[in-house]
């Protein structure tokens, strides 16, 4: 298959060209085909929600187990109520939080097939913000399948190009938008009852940010915990390594320590050969080996840059042949839990407190 890949100049200011290729993008969702779209979280792997078959591609498109089930994305948060039992706590959630990186599970109705969501009977459903992606869902007339945009196990795409790396020649058509806002995936929540939330995946509508509305947040233990991820965890996606670059990753947890960031480093490599990459705040870079290969993030917005940073990072690290990628453990508050969530992952729950 040859993947058509157009660039939106300006997705915020979307000009007629623009509208008539997302117009034949929707078209080929309509059809049961495969359009890579950006969104303000991750770039999304879309096909129609409504199609079984369609869903069976992204799954093969991907190299995604099948029992991992989708979300289903909509141009506006009412439209959920055609394929998911809408409750008083999603329109509550989707008048302050959508459209934006936030997902809700609710039970779904009988029009999603069961190759959307792996066989349960509840449905995600996210109301992206991204201009692009909105106008795409409009345009396809159906809600949109669609998972992030990488080779399964490979990091969360950022950017067009690590999608046109991954996919190329397995979907029809990839609209580049840039670089994504956040970076990292959308919060996934459960309702579980009156004015109370289970986090299953964090991201950048947080867990203060849910707290300040006036709900109760339950961090679920996968969240923070590899070890508590058994076989059927709430979220089937939390199950797998996810985001494994090719380097070893280690997280330093540098709390209270009086060695400097670059000592540490610098320490832990004398004697080891290949090349190593590191992450870290611009104000840590000071003393690294000139071998290594740095990659870094600002201090003024912190774990939101380190967010936004860290899957392209990963990616660069692997691409410039690193053997081992250090990388500092975020706080635990608002988007740093996100980074942390994704950080452990991808350093298979090592972490080596200096
Ligand atoms: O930001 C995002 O959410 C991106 C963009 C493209 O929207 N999408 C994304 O999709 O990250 P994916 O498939 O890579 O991750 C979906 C996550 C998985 O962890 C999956 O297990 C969980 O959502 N999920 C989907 N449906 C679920 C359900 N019915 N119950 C529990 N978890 C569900
Ligand atoms: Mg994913």
């Amino acid at each position: 298959m040859t993947t058509e890949v157009y660039k939106v100049a300006d997705p915020q200011n979307l000009t007629c060209d623009d509208i008539s290729v997302i117009d034949r993008a929707g078209e080929i969702i309509r059809n049961g085909g495969l359009a890579v779209f950006p969104t303000e979280t991750v770039y999304g792997l879309g096909a129609s929600a409504y199609d079984p078959t369609a869903a069976s591609s992204v799954y093969k498109a991907k190299g995604r187990p099948s029992d991992n089930p989708l979300i289903v994305h909509v141009a506006e948060p009412s439209e959920a109520e055609a394929f998911a039992i809408v409750s008083d706590t999603y329109r509550d959630i989707a008048e302050r939080f959508m459209p934006g990186a936030v997902t809700v599970i609710l039970p779904k109705k009988d029009v999603i097939p069961d190759a959307v969501t792996g066989g349960l009977d509840t449905v995600a459903v996210r109301c992206p913000s991204d201009p692009v992606a909105r106008e795409l869902i409009r345009r396809a007339g159906v809600p949109v399948a669609a998972p992030s945009a990488n080779l399964s196990g490979k990091p969360s795409p950022t950017k067009a190009e690590h999608v046109v790396r991954d996919l190329s020649g397995r979907v029809d058509m990839i609209l580049d938008g840039g670089d994504c806002v956040f970076g990292l995936e959308s919060t996934v929540l459960k309702p579980e009852g009156d004015k109370a939330v289970r986090i299953l995946r964090p991201g950048a509508v947080t867990a203060e940010m849910l707290e300040d509305a006036g709900y109760t947040v339950i961090v679920d233990s996968a969240v923070t915990d590899l070890s508590a991820v058994g076989e059927n965890p709430e979220s089937p996606g939390m199950k797998y390594k996810h985001y494994a670059p090719v380097a070893e990753v280690i997280l330093l947890d540098m709390e209270g320590a009086t060695e400097s960031f670059s000592s540490v480093i610098n320490r832990m490599e004398s004697g080891n050969d290949g090349r190593f990459a590191v992450l870290c705040r611009r104000e840590d870079i000071c003393g690294i080996s000139d071998d290594a290969i740095v990659f870094t993030f600002g201090e003024k917005n912190g774990e939101d840059d380190m967010a936004h940073e860290l899957f392209s990072c990963l990616r660069a690290a692997d691409d410039a042949g690193a053997s081992r990628m250090y990388i500092p453990v975020p706080r635990l508050d608002g988007m740093g839990l996100a980074v942390y969530n994704r950080v452990i992952r991808a350093a298979g729950g090592r972490i080596v407190k200096v």
